[in-house]
């Protein structure tokens, strides 16, 4: 996204997301779109599979993994260096981002950048707000992110990202 500040500055717009089922994934396509943003992927060196995403079972991978306080590991870096702002979408486990959020979020220096989290969940609303991420990109600054519905339209997507004034 390029925005207009004065006559010549403008803010480089990078959405990141992680997603198992493609709830988020939706989301953060439209978002990109609207925004005129680059779209990166935050992929799990291990992929989410069958009965380890069963957050009803105390020593699942995702249950141990949140207990724990876990950094699962990246397939691949997802560098932010060249972005002004970076859009951070997850879906919330157990009230709060998925634990690689966390992962990428340390792997990053966001010294002088903007994060804007943004989330979706079957019911949960807080943690998409992104405030429990904050410790881990103390350098940024926070914007308070929102929680959306995979079949959010494009135009509220676009109203936010007015209202955000980034
Ligand atoms: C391990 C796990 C924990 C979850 N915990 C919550 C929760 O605390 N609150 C909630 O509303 N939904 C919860 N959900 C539902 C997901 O947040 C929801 O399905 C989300 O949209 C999935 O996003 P994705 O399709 O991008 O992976 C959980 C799902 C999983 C797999």
């Amino acid at each position: 996204m390029i925005i207009e500040k004065g006559n010549f500055m403008a803010d480089k717009v990078l959405v990141t997301y992680f997603s198992v089922t493609g709830n988020t994934r939706a989301v953060a396509q439209k978002l990109a779109k609207v925004a005129n943003a680059d779209l990166k992927e935050i992929k799990p060196a291990k992929p989410y599979v069958g009965s380890e995403l069963d957050y009803e079972d105390e020593k699942s991978r995702v249950n141990v993994e949140h207990n724990t306080d876990a950094r699962p590991q990246m397939a691949a870096p997802v560098d932010v260096g060249d972005y002004d702002v970076v859009f951070v979408g997850y879906p919330l486990w157990f009230g709060v981002a998925a634990q690689i959020v966390r992962t990428f979020l340390e792997s990053q220096d966001f010294a002088g950048k903007t994060i804007v989290t943004f989330a979706t969940s079957g019911s949960s609303v807080e943690g998409a707000n992104g405030e429990h991420l904050h410790g881990c990109a103390p350098k940024a600054t926070w914007k308070t992110g929102r929680r959306f519905t995979p079949d959010v339209s494009e135009a509220t997507l676009a109203q936010w990202v007015k209202e955000l004034g980034l």
